[in-house]
Protein backbone atom coordinates (compact mmCIF):
# COMPACT_ATOMS: atom_id res chain seq x y z
CA UNK A 1 0.00 0.00 0.00
CA UNK A 2 1.01 3.30 -0.58
CA UNK A 3 0.72 6.16 2.06
CA UNK A 4 1.05 9.75 0.97
CA UNK A 5 3.24 10.27 4.80
CA UNK A 6 6.78 8.80 4.85
CA UNK A 7 7.41 8.07 8.45
CA UNK A 8 10.91 8.25 10.30
CA UNK A 9 11.37 4.57 10.13
CA UNK A 10 12.84 4.05 13.86
CA UNK A 11 11.28 5.18 17.29
CA UNK A 12 12.84 7.61 19.42
CA UNK A 13 14.99 5.56 22.38
CA UNK A 14 16.86 8.72 23.89
CA UNK A 15 16.14 12.80 23.81
CA UNK A 16 18.00 15.46 23.47
CA UNK A 17 16.51 18.30 24.80
CA UNK A 18 17.08 21.59 22.60
CA UNK A 19 16.66 25.21 24.16
CA UNK A 20 14.06 27.48 23.10
CA UNK A 21 14.98 31.11 22.96
CA UNK A 22 13.46 34.56 22.25
CA UNK A 23 14.05 36.35 19.14
CA UNK A 24 15.37 39.37 21.73
CA UNK A 25 17.86 36.75 22.92
CA UNK A 26 19.03 35.53 20.04
CA UNK A 27 19.75 39.00 18.49
CA UNK A 28 22.02 39.76 21.31
CA UNK A 29 23.52 35.40 20.88
CA UNK A 30 24.27 36.71 17.17
CA UNK A 31 25.95 39.94 18.12
CA UNK A 32 28.63 38.22 20.26
CA UNK A 33 28.87 35.74 17.77
CA UNK A 34 29.77 38.47 15.08
CA UNK A 35 27.22 37.41 12.82
CA UNK A 36 29.04 34.30 12.39
CA UNK A 37 27.11 30.82 12.86
CA UNK A 38 30.11 28.94 13.52
CA UNK A 39 30.87 31.17 16.86
CA UNK A 40 27.03 30.21 18.05
CA UNK A 41 27.38 28.08 21.03
CA UNK A 42 24.93 25.49 20.07
CA UNK A 43 22.77 25.46 23.06
CA UNK A 44 21.51 28.27 21.21
CA UNK A 45 20.20 27.09 18.08
CA UNK A 46 16.79 25.44 18.30
CA UNK A 47 17.61 23.62 14.64
CA UNK A 48 20.94 23.31 13.79
CA UNK A 49 20.97 22.62 9.77
CA UNK A 50 24.38 23.86 9.83
CA UNK A 51 25.79 20.70 8.50
CA UNK A 52 24.95 17.08 7.92
CA UNK A 53 28.55 15.57 8.92
CA UNK A 54 28.87 14.54 12.43
CA UNK A 55 25.66 14.88 13.17
CA UNK A 56 23.80 11.60 13.02
CA UNK A 57 21.58 10.08 15.56
CA UNK A 58 23.45 6.27 15.82
CA UNK A 59 21.05 3.63 16.40
CA UNK A 60 20.52 1.16 18.94
CA UNK A 61 22.74 -1.68 17.30
CA UNK A 62 25.18 0.98 16.81
CA UNK A 63 25.32 1.96 20.98
CA UNK A 64 25.14 -1.70 21.70
CA UNK A 65 28.15 -2.42 19.18
CA UNK A 66 30.41 0.45 21.00
CA UNK A 67 30.44 -1.31 24.23
CA UNK A 68 31.82 -4.29 22.09
CA UNK A 69 34.72 -1.99 21.29
CA UNK A 70 38.17 -3.95 21.45
CA UNK A 71 40.26 -0.73 22.42
CA UNK A 72 43.93 -2.83 21.55
CA UNK A 73 46.71 -0.66 19.83
CA UNK A 74 47.47 -3.93 17.23
CA UNK A 75 44.91 -6.36 15.79
CA UNK A 76 41.92 -5.00 17.63
CA UNK A 77 38.44 -7.11 16.67
CA UNK A 78 36.83 -4.19 16.10
CA UNK A 79 39.32 -3.05 13.44
CA UNK A 80 39.11 -6.51 11.73
CA UNK A 81 35.23 -6.20 11.68
CA UNK A 82 35.39 -3.10 10.12
CA UNK A 83 37.79 -3.91 7.60
CA UNK A 84 36.11 -6.79 6.54
CA UNK A 85 33.01 -4.33 6.31
CA UNK A 86 34.41 -2.14 4.23
CA UNK A 87 36.29 -4.59 2.04
CA UNK A 88 32.80 -6.08 1.66
CA UNK A 89 31.41 -2.89 0.70
CA UNK A 90 34.35 -1.46 -1.40
CA UNK A 91 36.24 -4.39 -3.27
CA UNK A 92 38.97 -3.09 -1.84
CA UNK A 93 42.00 -4.35 -0.77
CA UNK A 94 43.55 -2.28 0.87
CA UNK A 95 41.95 -0.24 4.09
CA UNK A 96 43.46 2.60 5.79
CA UNK A 97 41.64 4.38 8.79
CA UNK A 98 41.47 7.74 9.32
CA UNK A 99 39.64 10.02 11.82
CA UNK A 100 37.98 11.82 9.11
CA UNK A 101 37.35 12.30 5.43
CA UNK A 102 39.71 15.07 5.45
CA UNK A 103 42.71 13.02 7.01
CA UNK A 104 42.66 10.47 3.72
CA UNK A 105 42.70 13.15 1.68
CA UNK A 106 45.96 14.70 3.12
CA UNK A 107 47.45 11.35 2.74
CA UNK A 108 46.46 10.42 -0.61
CA UNK A 109 46.53 14.00 -2.21
CA UNK A 110 49.42 14.82 -0.38
CA UNK A 111 51.36 11.93 -1.74
CA UNK A 112 50.51 11.74 -5.34
CA UNK A 113 50.20 15.99 -5.45
CA UNK A 114 52.90 18.47 -5.17
CA UNK A 115 54.03 21.27 -7.69
CA UNK A 116 52.84 20.97 -11.77
CA UNK A 117 50.11 17.97 -10.47
CA UNK A 118 47.00 18.58 -11.54
CA UNK A 119 43.39 17.00 -9.65
CA UNK A 120 40.00 16.88 -12.22
CA UNK A 121 36.68 16.60 -10.39
CA UNK A 122 33.33 17.73 -10.98
CA UNK A 123 33.43 19.25 -7.94
CA UNK A 124 36.09 19.06 -5.44
CA UNK A 125 34.79 19.62 -1.86
CA UNK A 126 36.63 22.93 -0.04
CA UNK A 127 39.03 20.07 2.05
CA UNK A 128 39.87 18.11 -1.27
CA UNK A 129 40.56 21.27 -2.81
CA UNK A 130 42.68 22.66 0.14
CA UNK A 131 44.50 19.81 0.56
CA UNK A 132 45.34 19.52 -3.00
CA UNK A 133 46.31 23.50 -3.50
CA UNK A 134 47.90 22.67 0.03
CA UNK A 135 50.49 20.23 -1.50
CA UNK A 136 51.21 22.78 -4.34
CA UNK A 137 49.10 20.96 -7.04
CA UNK A 138 46.10 22.28 -8.93
CA UNK A 139 42.50 21.86 -8.72
CA UNK A 140 39.86 21.57 -11.56
CA UNK A 141 36.14 21.46 -11.10
CA UNK A 142 34.77 20.00 -14.69
CA UNK A 143 30.50 20.00 -13.34
CA UNK A 144 28.30 19.29 -16.78
CA UNK A 145 27.16 22.67 -18.09
CA UNK A 146 22.94 21.83 -16.81
CA UNK A 147 24.70 22.27 -12.86
CA UNK A 148 25.25 25.71 -13.87
CA UNK A 149 21.61 26.76 -14.19
CA UNK A 150 20.28 26.50 -11.35
CA UNK A 151 16.24 25.64 -11.69
CA UNK A 152 17.24 23.50 -14.99
CA UNK A 153 15.96 19.94 -14.36
CA UNK A 154 18.71 16.99 -14.62
CA UNK A 155 18.18 13.76 -12.86
CA UNK A 156 22.24 13.32 -12.20
CA UNK A 157 23.14 17.16 -12.39
CA UNK A 158 26.07 15.89 -10.14
CA UNK A 159 28.10 14.08 -13.45
CA UNK A 160 31.43 15.46 -14.49
CA UNK A 161 31.67 16.43 -17.92
CA UNK A 162 33.90 13.90 -19.99
CA UNK A 163 34.57 15.38 -22.99
CA UNK A 164 36.44 18.23 -21.11
CA UNK A 165 38.08 15.45 -18.96
CA UNK A 166 39.63 14.26 -21.84
CA UNK A 167 40.70 17.46 -23.60
CA UNK A 168 42.53 18.03 -20.23
CA UNK A 169 43.99 14.92 -20.04
CA UNK A 170 45.62 15.46 -23.08
CA UNK A 171 46.14 19.03 -22.59
CA UNK A 172 48.13 18.32 -19.20
CA UNK A 173 49.81 15.49 -19.93
CA UNK A 174 48.07 11.97 -18.50
CA UNK A 175 51.55 12.23 -16.38
CA UNK A 176 50.51 14.75 -14.93
CA UNK A 177 47.38 14.37 -13.70
CA UNK A 178 47.62 13.66 -9.48
CA UNK A 179 43.92 11.62 -9.63
CA UNK A 180 40.44 12.44 -10.94
CA UNK A 181 38.14 12.46 -8.06
CA UNK A 182 34.16 11.85 -8.67
CA UNK A 183 32.42 13.19 -5.47
CA UNK A 184 29.03 11.50 -5.22
CA UNK A 185 26.77 13.00 -4.31
CA UNK A 186 28.29 16.32 -5.75
CA UNK A 187 27.74 18.13 -2.08
CA UNK A 188 29.48 21.39 -3.65
CA UNK A 189 27.28 21.52 -6.70
CA UNK A 190 24.09 20.93 -4.82
CA UNK A 191 24.25 17.49 -3.58
CA UNK A 192 23.34 16.55 -6.52
CA UNK A 193 23.78 12.91 -8.01
CA UNK A 194 25.94 11.06 -10.38
CA UNK A 195 24.82 8.82 -13.15
CA UNK A 196 26.42 5.26 -13.09
CA UNK A 197 26.56 5.67 -16.81
CA UNK A 198 29.25 9.08 -15.88
CA UNK A 199 31.13 7.43 -13.64
CA UNK A 200 31.61 4.58 -16.41
CA UNK A 201 32.54 7.04 -18.71
CA UNK A 202 35.12 8.47 -16.26
CA UNK A 203 36.50 5.38 -15.36
CA UNK A 204 37.26 3.70 -19.68
CA UNK A 205 38.74 7.68 -20.33
CA UNK A 206 40.77 7.11 -16.74
CA UNK A 207 41.86 3.61 -17.72
CA UNK A 208 42.32 4.48 -21.47
CA UNK A 209 45.43 7.20 -20.35
CA UNK A 210 46.37 5.06 -17.42
CA UNK A 211 44.98 7.94 -14.69
CA UNK A 212 44.13 7.08 -11.32
CA UNK A 213 40.25 7.03 -10.77
CA UNK A 214 39.20 8.27 -7.22
CA UNK A 215 35.44 8.21 -5.37
CA UNK A 216 35.16 10.85 -2.42
CA UNK A 217 32.33 8.29 -1.83
CA UNK A 218 31.04 10.10 1.79
CA UNK A 219 27.32 10.17 0.51
CA UNK A 220 27.94 7.02 -1.73
CA UNK A 221 24.48 5.61 -0.31
CA UNK A 222 22.45 8.44 -0.75
CA UNK A 223 23.78 8.39 -4.47
CA UNK A 224 22.39 4.80 -4.77
CA UNK A 225 19.01 5.91 -4.09
CA UNK A 226 19.30 7.92 -7.29
CA UNK A 227 20.31 5.69 -9.61
CA UNK A 228 17.65 3.05 -8.72
CA UNK A 229 15.21 5.88 -8.90
CA UNK A 230 15.88 7.74 -12.01
CA UNK A 231 18.46 5.63 -13.89
CA UNK A 232 17.25 3.14 -16.69
CA UNK A 233 18.40 -0.61 -15.92
CA UNK A 234 19.19 -0.36 -12.13
CA UNK A 235 15.22 -0.46 -11.06
CA UNK A 236 15.81 -3.84 -9.44
CA UNK A 237 19.52 -3.27 -7.94
CA UNK A 238 19.53 -3.21 -4.42
CA UNK A 239 21.24 0.22 -3.09
CA UNK A 240 24.15 -1.60 -1.92
CA UNK A 241 25.20 -3.45 -5.37
CA UNK A 242 24.45 -0.13 -7.05
CA UNK A 243 27.05 1.11 -4.60
CA UNK A 244 29.68 -1.80 -5.55
CA UNK A 245 29.12 -1.32 -8.88
CA UNK A 246 30.33 2.10 -8.65
CA UNK A 247 33.00 1.14 -6.43
CA UNK A 248 34.54 -1.74 -8.99
CA UNK A 249 34.66 1.35 -11.40
CA UNK A 250 37.30 3.54 -9.49
CA UNK A 251 40.74 2.82 -8.29
CA UNK A 252 40.20 3.63 -4.32
CA UNK A 253 38.22 6.07 -2.51
CA UNK A 254 38.42 8.71 -0.06
CA UNK A 255 35.38 8.53 2.50
CA UNK A 256 34.00 10.84 5.81
CA UNK A 257 31.95 7.86 7.14
CA UNK A 258 30.20 10.99 9.11
CA UNK A 259 27.77 11.11 6.56
CA UNK A 260 27.06 7.70 4.83
CA UNK A 261 29.07 5.87 7.76
CA UNK A 262 25.94 6.94 9.99
CA UNK A 263 28.86 8.09 12.88
CA UNK A 264 30.18 11.29 14.47
CA UNK A 265 33.50 10.58 13.48
CA UNK A 266 35.68 8.36 11.32
CA UNK A 267 36.49 7.72 7.90
CA UNK A 268 38.96 5.30 5.78
CA UNK A 269 40.63 5.89 2.36
CA UNK A 270 40.34 2.27 0.64
CA UNK A 271 43.07 1.78 -2.14
CA UNK A 272 43.23 -1.38 -4.94
CA UNK A 273 47.00 -0.59 -5.49
CA UNK A 274 49.72 -2.25 -3.36
CA UNK A 275 52.87 0.11 -3.80
CA UNK A 276 50.65 3.31 -3.18
CA UNK A 277 48.54 1.92 -0.34
CA UNK A 278 52.43 1.29 1.49
CA UNK A 279 53.07 4.61 0.81
CA UNK A 280 50.20 6.05 2.06
CA UNK A 281 50.41 3.50 5.01
CA UNK A 282 53.74 5.24 6.00
CA UNK A 283 52.16 8.75 5.98
CA UNK A 284 48.92 7.39 8.28
CA UNK A 285 51.61 6.30 10.77
CA UNK A 286 53.21 9.57 10.76
CA UNK A 287 49.86 11.55 12.15
CA UNK A 288 46.96 9.36 12.60
CA UNK A 289 48.09 6.48 14.22
CA UNK A 290 49.03 3.01 13.67
CA UNK A 291 47.18 0.67 10.66
CA UNK A 292 44.75 -1.00 13.03
CA UNK A 293 43.25 2.44 14.57
CA UNK A 294 44.58 5.22 12.63
CA UNK A 295 43.13 7.68 15.09
CA UNK A 296 39.84 5.99 15.71
CA UNK A 297 38.86 4.31 19.22
CA UNK A 298 38.17 0.71 19.06
CA UNK A 299 34.39 1.56 19.42
CA UNK A 300 34.18 4.05 16.96
CA UNK A 301 35.11 1.59 13.96
CA UNK A 302 32.50 -0.54 15.70
CA UNK A 303 29.89 2.07 15.04
CA UNK A 304 30.71 2.56 11.44
CA UNK A 305 30.85 -1.03 10.82
CA UNK A 306 26.98 -0.81 12.06
CA UNK A 307 26.62 2.24 10.11
CA UNK A 308 27.89 1.16 6.90
CA UNK A 309 25.55 -1.35 6.12
CA UNK A 310 22.43 0.63 7.87
CA UNK A 311 22.88 3.39 5.70
CA UNK A 312 21.57 0.94 2.96
CA UNK A 313 18.48 -0.03 4.29
CA UNK A 314 15.43 0.59 1.59
CA UNK A 315 13.16 2.52 4.58
CA UNK A 316 16.10 4.43 5.81
CA UNK A 317 17.17 5.55 2.30
CA UNK A 318 13.56 6.79 1.16
CA UNK A 319 12.91 8.74 4.20
CA UNK A 320 15.93 9.86 3.75
CA UNK A 321 15.87 11.46 0.52
CA UNK A 322 11.98 11.92 0.70
CA UNK A 323 12.08 14.29 3.89
CA UNK A 324 15.37 16.58 2.10
CA UNK A 325 12.81 16.54 -0.86
CA UNK A 326 9.80 17.29 1.13
CA UNK A 327 11.37 20.69 2.88
CA UNK A 328 12.40 21.49 -0.74
CA UNK A 329 9.76 21.52 -2.30
CA UNK A 330 7.30 22.83 0.28
CA UNK A 331 9.62 25.79 -0.29
CA UNK A 332 9.74 26.14 -3.92
CA UNK A 333 5.96 25.87 -3.94
CA UNK A 334 6.46 28.87 -1.61
CA UNK A 335 8.14 30.64 -3.92
CA UNK A 336 11.58 30.31 -2.38
CA UNK A 337 14.16 30.25 -5.04
CA UNK A 338 16.73 27.51 -4.92
CA UNK A 339 19.24 24.65 -6.60
CA UNK A 340 16.30 22.27 -8.79
CA UNK A 341 16.01 19.19 -8.26
CA UNK A 342 16.18 18.95 -4.24
CA UNK A 343 20.09 17.15 -3.43
CA UNK A 344 20.12 14.57 -1.18
CA UNK A 345 21.50 16.07 1.99
CA UNK A 346 20.86 19.74 1.78
CA UNK A 347 18.51 22.16 0.44
CA UNK A 348 20.67 24.78 -1.32
CA UNK A 349 18.75 28.24 -1.17
CA UNK A 350 19.72 31.11 -3.78
CA UNK A 351 20.35 33.97 -1.87
CA UNK A 352 20.91 36.38 -4.37
CA UNK A 353 17.30 35.62 -6.13
CA UNK A 354 15.15 35.73 -2.69
CA UNK A 355 17.17 38.96 -1.53
CA UNK A 356 17.63 40.82 -5.15
CA UNK A 357 17.39 44.10 -3.34
CA UNK A 358 20.44 43.51 -1.20
CA UNK A 359 24.46 44.20 -3.07
CA UNK A 360 26.52 40.99 -3.55
CA UNK A 361 29.24 43.09 -1.83
CA UNK A 362 26.36 43.23 1.74
CA UNK A 363 26.49 39.41 1.08
CA UNK A 364 22.76 38.49 0.72
CA UNK A 365 23.65 34.59 1.77
CA UNK A 366 24.81 35.92 5.05
CA UNK A 367 21.36 38.05 5.35
CA UNK A 368 19.28 35.46 5.40
CA UNK A 369 21.50 32.90 7.88
CA UNK A 370 20.82 35.56 9.94
CA UNK A 371 17.44 36.37 9.38
CA UNK A 372 16.82 32.33 9.68
CA UNK A 373 18.85 32.45 12.99
CA UNK A 374 17.01 35.41 14.12
CA UNK A 375 13.63 34.51 13.37
CA UNK A 376 13.35 30.87 14.31
CA UNK A 377 16.43 29.93 15.91
CA UNK A 378 17.45 28.21 13.05
CA UNK A 379 21.42 27.67 12.34
CA UNK A 380 22.74 27.49 8.62
CA UNK A 381 25.59 28.22 6.77
CA UNK A 382 26.54 30.61 3.48
CA UNK A 383 28.28 29.04 0.77
CA UNK A 384 28.75 32.59 -1.26
CA UNK A 385 31.22 35.20 -0.86
CA UNK A 386 31.45 34.89 2.54
CA UNK A 387 32.68 31.66 2.74
CA UNK A 388 34.73 31.87 -1.23
CA UNK A 389 34.65 35.95 -2.11
CA UNK A 390 38.38 37.38 -2.87
CA UNK A 391 39.02 40.90 -2.46
CA UNK A 392 41.44 43.07 -4.86
CA UNK A 393 44.29 45.74 -4.01
CA UNK A 394 41.79 48.07 -2.91
CA UNK A 395 39.95 45.77 -0.36
CA UNK A 396 37.05 45.33 -3.11
CA UNK A 397 35.08 42.38 -3.06
CA UNK A 398 35.62 39.70 -6.26
CA UNK A 399 32.38 37.63 -5.26
CA UNK A 400 31.97 33.82 -5.63
CA UNK A 401 30.10 32.73 -8.54
CA UNK A 402 27.19 31.33 -6.20
CA UNK A 403 25.48 33.15 -3.21
CA UNK A 404 23.90 30.40 -1.64
CA UNK A 405 22.56 29.22 1.79
CA UNK A 406 22.85 25.40 2.50
CA UNK A 407 20.33 23.55 4.88
CA UNK A 408 22.06 20.40 5.30
CA UNK A 409 19.71 18.27 7.32
CA UNK A 410 21.54 15.66 9.90
CA UNK A 411 20.56 11.91 9.78
CA UNK A 412 17.70 10.40 11.33
CA UNK A 413 17.80 13.50 14.31
CA UNK A 414 14.69 15.61 13.09
CA UNK A 415 11.15 15.07 13.22
CA UNK A 416 8.27 16.07 10.79
CA UNK A 417 7.22 18.68 13.13
CA UNK A 418 11.19 20.45 13.34
CA UNK A 419 10.85 20.41 9.07
CA UNK A 420 7.40 21.68 9.02
CA UNK A 421 8.70 24.41 11.86
CA UNK A 422 11.20 25.39 9.52
CA UNK A 423 8.71 25.72 6.37
CA UNK A 424 7.32 28.15 8.77
CA UNK A 425 9.97 30.32 9.73
CA UNK A 426 10.78 30.84 6.03
CA UNK A 427 7.05 31.92 5.47
CA UNK A 428 7.66 34.44 8.01
CA UNK A 429 10.98 35.61 6.53
CA UNK A 430 8.69 35.75 3.01
CA UNK A 431 6.09 38.15 4.63
CA UNK A 432 8.49 40.29 5.98
CA UNK A 433 10.31 40.69 2.69
CA UNK A 434 6.71 41.20 0.80
CA UNK A 435 6.24 43.95 3.20
CA UNK A 436 9.23 45.49 3.15
CA UNK A 437 9.02 45.38 -0.86
CA UNK A 438 5.49 47.32 -0.36
N1 LIG B 1 34.30 15.33 0.82
C1 LIG B 1 33.04 15.81 0.83
C2 LIG B 1 32.20 15.69 -0.40
C3 LIG B 1 32.53 16.41 1.99
O1 LIG B 1 31.28 16.87 1.97
C4 LIG B 1 33.36 16.50 3.14
C5 LIG B 1 32.87 17.15 4.35
C6 LIG B 1 34.65 15.97 3.08
C7 LIG B 1 35.09 15.39 1.90
C8 LIG B 1 35.59 16.05 4.25
O2 LIG B 1 35.23 15.16 5.23
O3 LIG B 1 34.66 16.60 7.19
O4 LIG B 1 35.15 14.16 7.47
O5 LIG B 1 36.96 15.73 6.94
N2 LIG B 1 31.83 17.88 4.39
C9 LIG B 1 31.26 18.54 5.56
C10 LIG B 1 30.11 19.41 5.13
C11 LIG B 1 32.24 19.25 6.42
O6 LIG B 1 29.57 20.15 5.98
O7 LIG B 1 29.69 19.36 3.97
P1 LIG B 1 35.51 15.43 6.79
Amino acid sequence: MNFRTIIEPFKIKSVEPISVTTEDQRTHFLEEAFYNPFKLKSEHVLIDLLTDSGTSAMSSKQWSAMLDGDEAYAGSKSWLRMESEIKDLTGFEHILPTHQGRAGERILYGYLGGKGKVFISNTHFDTTRANIEFSGAEAIDIPIEESQHPLLYHPFKGDMDFLKLEQLIKERGAENIGAVILTVTNNSGGGQPVSMHNAERVSEICKQHNVLFILDCCRIAENAYYIQHREAGFENVSYREIAQKMFALSDGCVMSAKKDGLVNMGGFLALKDQALSDACTNLLIITEGFVTYGGLSGRDMEAMAVGLREVFDPDYLRYRIRSTEYLGEKLFKMGVPLIWPIGGHAVYIDAKSLYSHIPVDQYPGQALVCELYLKGGIRSVEIGSVMFGKYDDNGKLIPAPNKLVRLAIPRRVYTQSHIEYVIEVFEKILEKRIQQED
